[in-house]
């Protein structure tokens, strides 16, 4: 099979030298030190991806994709940053962008990895994908409001084989409350594409819109998937609403905090989105210590 092409953009040539080396094995990669050579060795051929640092002298990565959209629709891009991707979510939601992956010390290789085949290949879905071949996972459905707290519990059970910290217990359920509650109440919409069910009804599915989750842990994580079968979720609801959030106007906002809790309170938050046919909120907590706490941008569309 003839490998895939992967282009690093990065000023800091360890950074960049480190990129490369660990593409080098499965793919055909190329480094540029800067947008301009970036863009000069896109003019000659072509790559599957681009992964890009943000800010960079000259053309900055937000340029870089900006270009590869529209000369290079075919190329997945994604942005790479050593800074807070909070700092960027304005400009991310102005110019669409979805995909921030972080730089952290040590390095998340294994996280790096995942991404940029998810990109290549267009396989988002599935919380397996994000945790370790030999991680235990589970699933369960859900079809009413009123079995939220059941489902919670079974899944924190669940979770006690793997730790006794009783605060991610605690986060866990906060954020399954939250998620689920979505899942059952906004993702449904009648034939003209309003919200079927008030936000505070108790509400009760139809077969066809049961809710699925999916929860699992290897030795260094634990994590959640909630599913709905309709995928009305939208990217620019969500880039809206941590936007709102993290620049504090929308402190004070009392709805419409879910997803930005969920996204505060984990280590991971990936949005996958189906349009039409299903969204999924994936959840992951890192139990080991040696865990930094930022946070990358993951909001894949298919
Ligand atoms: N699974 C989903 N499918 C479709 N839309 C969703 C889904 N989850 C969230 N949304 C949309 O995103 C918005 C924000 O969700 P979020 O949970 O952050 O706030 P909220 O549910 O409106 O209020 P609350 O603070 O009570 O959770 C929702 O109002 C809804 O429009
Ligand atoms: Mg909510």
């Amino acid at each position: 099979m003839e490998r895939k092409a992967i282009l690093v953009v990065d000023d800091e040539e360890l950074i960049r030298e480190s990129l490369v080396e660990f593409f080098e094995d499965d793919f055909d990669v190329e480094g540029a030190g800067s947008g301009e050579e970036a863009l000069e060795i896109l003019e000659r051929r072509n790559f599957d991806l681009v992964i890009s640092d943000i800010r960079m002298p000259g053309i900055d990565g937000f340029e870089v994709i900006r270009v590869i959209r529209e000369k290079y629709p075919r190329t997945k891009t994604a942005l790479i940053t050593a800074y807070d991707v909070d700092d960027y979510i304005k400009l991310a939601k102005e110019k669409q962008i979805t995909n921030i992956i972080v730089k952290e010390t040590p390095f998340n290789f294994d996280e790096l990895g995942q991404t940029s085949h998810n990109l290549l290949t267009g396989e988002f879905f599935g919380i397996h994908r994000y945790l370790d071949y030999d991680a235990k996972i589970e699933q369960l459905t859900i079809q009413e409001t009123e079995a939220i707290q059941l489902t919670i519990g079974k899944i924190v059970d669940f979770f006690r084989g793997i730790t006794n910290d009783e605060e991610i217990f605690e986060v866990c359920d906060l954020i399954l409350d939250e998620l689920l509650h979505n899942a059952i109440v906004h993702a449904p919409r009648d034939q003209d594409g309003k919200p079927k069910y008030d936000r505070t009804a108790q509400v009760v599915l139809a077969d066809e819109e049961i809710v699925h989750v999916a929860f699992g842990y290897d030795q260094r994580k634990l994590g959640f998937a909630v599913i709905d079968n309709y995928g009305t979720l939208e990217n620019s609801t969500v880039l809206d609403l941590l936007d709102r959030h993290i620049s504090g106007s929308g402190t004070r906002d009392y709805q419409g905090r879910g997803l930005f809790i969920s996204r505060s309170l984990t280590d991971r938050f990936i949005i996958n989105i189906h349009r039409g046919v299903k969204t999924e909120i994936i959840c992951l907590i890192y139990f080991t210590g040696d865990h930094d706490y930022v946070k990358p941008l993951c909001i894949n569309e298919i």
